[in-house]
């Protein structure tokens, strides 16, 4: 008999087909027992009708523990009203595994319980919608940046140096001389853009940070473009394309995923080009005219975000920030050199920071003076410099979370289900 998936039943209809997979929730009644079969390509409601099976089978059907492993044979059904909908008429029953007493019900668990459990949490419907839309922002990830002429150039996680400021590093011993597990590859990619023009870099990220907001983690994901001869409008342009063309995908390939999520779709169809761009001072004024009481000078804090980004119903790029609160590696701007020629974008619904970047300083004695300013050590920049020493250009990218774009995508308030296995200030297991 031809094993099936969940997902191919379609082309079954009236076939007596193998199911393999795991039982995800049971309900009896005299004469019936709906198994609801779980294979992770989907769920089918199986039904074992006494009439149809022999009295052992029927027994062993009422008997079967959730999350047990079984194969079922039967006849595939249409089901009469709803489309894409499909029920197994079961004729044959097998349990390969017994689970008992499966610690996941479908009654509520406090959120702590449900992380302790992840391992098992990922099966359960709404974990693994969140995660097939993780996978689709992935991919177009990749076929935003692959299409486009970009080079892939992955950057080492183990570094000598810091990217993002010396406050959030993980220390580790690297053969008895100290490393630092990279917080963004965005300093190899200049030196990738040198090389091929435009390159990104894809993987994990790692921040020590002591925050245990809904938007931080200690390991996250990073895309991070880098294009040669783009300035700063460029990189806003290129932002927004990205997010544009993540949005589409996610649309077109992911509905069932949002609809079993409850995401307001609507949302999602808003996020169309041009975003609107202010600039930090801008910004300011915006907050002010909303009753915050804030000086310029220090960064936007998450609500000051939510703030701004409510007052528009799509990303706005907010551009321009004091440069003494930004990287070492920010060019100053040109006109004003109080500034740095850098931005983020804020997603709407309170989503805050998905996107930070910007034009990098391509000078050689500024940036050497900015790496004395920041007390960074200048040997492990040496090779930084060297960009500047041979062939300097002007350049920019961006680094965009992929955990803070699946949490928006989703419409999830935290970003510790964006991930399969989260790492975060108090969690490191399972
Ligand atoms: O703004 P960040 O720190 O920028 C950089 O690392 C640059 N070097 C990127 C570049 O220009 N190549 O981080 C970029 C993005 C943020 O906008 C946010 O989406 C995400 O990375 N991010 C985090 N996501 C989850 N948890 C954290 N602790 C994050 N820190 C940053
Ligand atoms: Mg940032």
């Amino acid at each position: 008999m031809k094993h099936v998936a969940v997902n191919e039943l379609s082309e079954h209809v009236g076939a007596t087909v193998l199911l393999k997979g795991w039982l995800y929730n049971k309900r009896s009644s005299k004469k019936l027992h709906f198994l609801e079969l779980r294979d992770g390509t989907g769920i089918v409601q199986s039904v074992v009708f006494k009439g149809d099976v022999s009295p052992e089978l029927f027994e062993l059907a009422a008997g079967i523990g959730q999350e047990s492993t079984l194969e079922i044979e039967g006849e595939v059904k249409a089901h009469p009203k709803q489309e894409g909908v499909f029920e197994i008429g079961v004729q044959n029953l097998r349990v390969l595994a017994a689970a008992t007493d499966y610690p996941i019900s479908p009654k509520d668990h406090g959120t702590d319980f449900l992380m302790d459990h992840r391992h098992l949490w990922l099966r359960s419907k709404r974990q693994h919608a969140i995660l097939r839309v993780r996978h689709a922002i992935v991919q177009a990830v990749r076929n935003f940046f692959d299409d486009r002429g970009f080079t892939l150039i992955d950057a080492p996680i183990f570094t000598p140096n810091a990217c993002e400021g010396t406050s959030t590093l993980f220390e580790t011993d690297y053969h008895g001389q100290p490393a630092y597990l990279t917080q963004s590859g965005q300093l190899y990619q200049e030196a990738g853009a040198a090389a091929f023009g435009k390159s990104y870099c894809f993987g994990p990220t790692f921040r020590a940070e002591k925050s245990k907001t809904r938007r931080h983690l200690a390991e996250f994901w990073m895309v991070e473009p880098e294009v040669a001869f783009m300035d700063l409008d460029g990189d806003m342009q290129l932002a927004e394309d990205f997010l544009c063309a993540v949005a589409r995908h996610v649309l077109d390939t992911r509905r069932p995923e949002l609809e079993v999520l409850e995401r307001d779709v609507s949302k999602l169809e808003a996020i169309k080009g041009p975003f609107p761009r202010i600039s930090y001072h801008e910004a300011i004024e915006l907050l002010r005219a909303k009753g915050k009481e804030i000086e310029p000078g220090g960064d936007f804090g998450g609500d000051d975000e939510t703030v701004i980004s409510a007052h528009f119903d799509r990303p706005v790029i907010v551009h321009r920030y004091p440069s003494n609160i930004k990287a070492f590696y920010m060019k100053r701007d040109p006109e004003n050199a109080e500034l740095a020629m850098c931005m983020d974008v804020l997603a709407p619904e309170g989503y805050g920071e998905v996107i930070g970047g910007g034009q990098r300083e391509d000078d050689l004695s500024v940036l050497e003076a900015a790496v004395a300013h920041h007390q960074l050590p200048p040997e492990a920049f040496s090779w930084y410099l060297d960009l500047r020493r041979y062939g300097t250009f002007p350049h920019a990218g961006f680094g965009a979370g992929i955990e803070r774009m699946v949490a928006w995508m989703c419409g999830l308030p935290h970003v510790r289900e964006t991930i399969p296995f989260p790492r975060m200030l108090q969690r490191l297991a399972p």
